[in-house]
């Protein structure tokens, strides 16, 4: 029998951050409310802090903040996902919580880029324990036109109908997203291509973990497209996140949307997934990494972490993204409140591993906020002439905000990793970094500074 990958040592271990006990992570998968819990899934291999066979693990929450780790809900053992249970969404019908997932497939020639897949249904009653649909699959194959990549389907519900978008690639080479739709989930009608990349190097050869989804009146199609190249300030990842704003016709399956926007300006955020809240808040988890960056967790035995649980919000057709409300649960202590003019370098945190920063600061100046550890930094600029912040851990990544006087600031650490909230989710800055000790942070600022610095839950998780 395999082992399970055991952890061998917890130095950047989160303390309020969904992670496997052990083991790779990757997507957020299966994001959903059932029967008092919100459920997170997750891609997991739990025999090797490296990508593998890809499984479901699974942990659930009562309020978004304490997080319960559950076994295993799925592992690719049957013929229908025999190399692999990928990304995939969940939905609640009759009281029943489907998984709806992508099985991967090998042919046998050793070659990891020749395969094939089909989408795949598991139920279950008690949120804990699932059962895969007898038929699965319960979409074979990827029609005509398109190659073999065909993945991480998001089911959503409208009008007593089910729907289903794909990540998907034509045979033409462009990354695009295509709509399926289904009475019971089972049988699925394919409706064809609702949104296409224009341009491969503009807008991507390959569209990874679509989502789709009204808030404010609009529609949105938010998404992972693989193969945009840099452009300036813009795209400096290897994959991007972003998101189409536009209008959705059910009955003509046609799209009308604007441009690809980026959702966070970090560096470590992909393959988003939401979720609706019972009291109708668009929710969102992203996976807090980025494909080949450097993992130092491997060698204590575990890699890949989510994000905070977050927001969205649209305004002026923008997304704004800020924590959830409820991560104010997470405060243990008050660390620091104070309002005053700084005219130096000023110490703000130090020596605590989970901590929250809040400030707000009045200035027509430049500032700048360093965490930093003997020779190691993670450094935030903020231009007031062209109204960009510039974030560099190891190289720099930016994010424009529209011209303000008062800039409103909440940093979230959490041993290794950075969340930064600008100006209510208006620009975020996703970072995980690699100290030895908790780390110092520093304003270097002219301005007046409200600040509020709380010590955060170690052992939400
Ligand atoms: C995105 C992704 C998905 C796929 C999964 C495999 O990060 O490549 O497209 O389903 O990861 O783990």
């Amino acid at each position: 029998m395999k082992q399970m990958i055991k952890l061998n040592n917890d130095r950047y271990r989160l303390g309020y951050h969904v992670s496997a006990l052990a083991g790779w992570i990757n997507d957020p998968n299966g994001f959903c409310y059932y029967k008092g819990y919100y459920h997170i899934f997750y891609q997991y291999h739990p025999y090797s802090a490296d990508w593998g066979p890809m499984h479901w693990g699974h942990a659930r929450s009562k309020d978004l903040v304490h997080w319960e780790s559950l076994p295993i809900a799925l592992a690719p053992d049957t013929k229908a996902d025999e190399d692999g249970c990928f990304s995939g969404s969940a939905i609640v019908k009759d009281d029943v919580l489907y998984l709806i997932y992508t099985g991967h497939h090998y042919y046998d020639d050793g070659d990891p880029d020749h395969f094939w897949q089909n989408q795949n249904l598991a139920y279950s009653t008690d949120g804990i324990n699932f059962t895969k649909y007898e038929n699965n699959p319960i979409i074979a194959s990827a029609p005509e036109d398109n190659t073999h990549h065909f993945r991480d389907p998001k089911v959503w519900e409208k009008d007593g109908k089910y729907y289903m978008i794909l990540g998907s690639q034509g045979k033409d080479g462009v990354g695009r997203a295509i709509t399926y739709r289904s009475d019971d989930l089972k049988d699925w009608q394919y409706l064809g291509v609702i949104a296409k990349a224009n341009g491969l190097t503009t807008e991507g050869f390959m569209w990874e973990c679509p989502d789709f989804f009204e808030l404010a009146g609009k529609d949105i199609l938010l998404l992972s497209p693989q193969g945009i190249e840099a452009q300036g300030q813009k795209y400096l990842n290897l994959f991007q996140t972003g998101y189409f704003v536009g209008n959705f016709d059910y009955s003509t399956n046609t799209f009308e949307h604007g441009g690809f926007t980026e959702l966070d300006h970090g560096h470590d955020f992909y393959a988003t997934q939401t979720t609706l809240a019972p009291d109708g808040r668009r929710l969102v988890f992203g996976w807090m990494d980025m494909w080949e960056s450097e993992f130092p967790e491997k060698a204590d035995g575990w890699a890949g972490a989510l994000t905070l649980p977050r927001e969205l919000e649209l305004k002026d057709d923008q997304l704004y993204m800020r924590p959830v409300k409820e991560a104010v649960q997470l405060r243990t202590a008050e660390i620091s409140v104070w309002n005053k003019q700084v005219t130096e370098k000023t110490l703000l945190c130090e020596n605590e591993h989970q901590a929250e920063i809040d400030l707000i600061l009045t200035t027509d100046q430049a500032f700048e906020l360093a965490f930093t550890d003997q020779d190691k930094q993670v450094k935030l600029t903020f231009d007031q002439a062209t109204h960009t912040f510039t974030l560099l851990n190891g190289d720099a990544r930016y994010a424009s905000i529209k011209p303000n006087s008062e800039l409103k600031l909440q940093i979230f650490i959490d041993t290794s990793s950075l969340e930064i909230f600008i100006n209510d989710g208006e620009a975020v800055f996703t970072e995980r970094f690699y100290f030895d000790n908790a780390p110092q942070v520093w304003l270097t600022a002219k301005a007046q500074c409200l600040t509020q610095v709380y010590r955060l839950d170690g052992q939400a998780i």
